[in-house]
């Protein structure tokens, strides 16, 4: 077993910026807005915050509170609050999702990277040519297998560093920075002229485009973006010292991830009106849409540029919290050295994400109902295995854990805000069976299309 103590976070800005960096990612700048986009707008993100509010801020709560009370990896979480049980197993599917998320999330991180150098050359004009671009470019074998190999090395090597030596110190530069560049691109967009439009589409809900899918994608989302169902906040908050207040940070986290998916909505819609684009392209309005905004919008190629920075910062400190469950799992359990760990779990994650990248080139054959290769990965982990394991969570802490424990835990440290009753119904019926409800639903409209 590893005998050295385990690492704490140092402050507990430390922690709030570290989780806050896991949720804000991907799922914030590129999917919120696309989901947002095909879902109907202003009707959908009302949908979003009331999932948020009730199975966001809940679970984020239970996780937090599963890894302080521990000092685990998610198995080693649920092995000591029910030993010799099969309880485990559900900790054992958070490392395994892991694995798959991280897989194809590299790749698309890649493609981010590769888009700040696109951007700095300047954008091609017009929706054709960057629809060409992006053909090309995720087609390709080379660039977008050595961008996923470049962003992998960049993770294994925060983590190999440790929580605190990598981790924190990564997120206290990098999640301000992420802040700032948000900021500018966002007044970049609203000070174009028609960008007015933009804003209605977001705020002005339309309820008509409101179906049962609706439901589903906002919960999808709610677990994708805050990073719940499969332990990643039960590992980070394994380093969080007892003194630390749990309610306080949860909504801290919650409230700087929903403020930057509200605002990289800002900073797209409005530009994709403005110049006359369509907001419902799906998962290549970041990847498409945009670069034929930046390339007709004054200072295009600065704001580009920015823009692809701040997705690839993004998407960096989510990528770690990705990689330190499984690294915490095999340095808990299996008592390996963090720095193999990193390096090893890192390779054979970068192996497991070249398939979706062949699935556009030579395994085009290769697609299910879901899509192609990288959309059947990003099926299998966002719609089944992270609600099906944020369900059983929420189960387990709800029946099994009990929520006295729960919140004796949470509300250990922490100062006038506190958890409340009024969680219980949610972690011991609502999460458990609403998400299981939406979740069969969910499947069955993507297989029968
Ligand atoms: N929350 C991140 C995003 O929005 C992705 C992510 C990081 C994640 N860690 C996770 C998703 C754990 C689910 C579980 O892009």
């Amino acid at each position: 077993m590893a005998n050295e103590p385990r690492e704490q976070w140092g402050t507990r800005l430390g922690f709030v910026l570290a989780a806050a960096g896991s949720a804000v990612g991907l799922g914030n700048i590129w999917r919120f807005p696309y989901v947002t986009g095909v879902e109907g707008g202003a009707a959908f993100l009302i949908i979003y915050i009331v999932c948020i509010v009730f199975i966001g801020y809940p679970m984020m709560v239970t996780e937090i509170s599963m890894g302080r009370n521990t000092l685990r990896n998610p198995v080693g979480a649920f092995k000591a609050l029910a030993p010799n049980t099969p309880w485990w197993l559900i900790g054992g599917l958070g490392v395994l999702t892991g694995f798959v998320i991280l897989s194809y999330y590299s790749v698309i991180a890649g493609w981010s990277l590769s888009y700040i150098f696109k951007a700095a050359a300047g954008f091609p004009e017009g929706i054709d040519a960057a629809d060409a671009m992006f053909g090309e470019h995720i087609t390709g074998l080379g660039g977008p297998i050595g961008y996923h190999f470049v962003f992998m090395v960049l993770t294994a090597g925060i983590i190999a560093a440790g929580v605190v030596k990598g981790i924190q110190r990564v997120v206290k530069i990098l999640m301000p920075l992420l802040a700032i560049l948000l900021l500018l691109v966002v007044f970049r967009a609203v000070t174009l002229p028609g960008a007015g439009e933009g804003l209605a589409f977001m705020f002005a809900p339309d309820f008509s485009a409101v179906t049962p899918q609706t439901f589903l994608a906002a919960i999808g989302q709610a677990f994708f973006t805050l990073s719940l169902g499969m332990g990643a906040i039960i590992t980070y908050g394994s380093y969080l010292s007892k003194k630390d207040e749990v309610p306080n940070s949860a909504v801290q986290i919650i409230g700087a991830d929903t403020a930057i998916a509200v605002l990289a909505g800002i900073a797209i819609f409005p530009a994709v009106f403005a110049l006359g684009f369509e907001p419902g392209a799906g998962p290549g309005l970041v990847f498409v849409t945009l670069p034929a905004v930046f390339a007709e919008m004054p200072a295009g190629t600065l704001f580009g540029f920015l823009f692809f920075v701040l997705l690839s910062i993004a998407a960096l400190t989510s990528a770690i919290s990705l990689l330190e469950v499984v690294v915490a799992y095999f340095v808990d359990e299996k008592g390996w050295p963090r720095k193999q760990a990193a390096l090893v779990l890192g390779a054979v994650i970068f192996v497991v994400g070249i398939p979706p990248i062949l699935g556009y080139s030579v395994w085009a054959e290769a697609g299910t109902f879901a899509g192609d290769l990288l959309d059947t990965y990003d099926f299998i982990a966002d719609s089944v295995m992270l609600p099906f394991g944020g369900a059983l969570t929420a189960f387990f802490a709800g029946h099994v854990w009990g929520i006295k424990n729960v919140s004796d835990e949470a509300n250990e440290g922490a100062g006038n805000l506190r958890i409340g009753n009024w969680i219980a119904p949610f972690l011991k019926y609502v999460i458990p069976a609403g998400v299981l409800i939406v979740m069969l639903f969910g499947i069955y409209g993507v297989v029968t299309g």
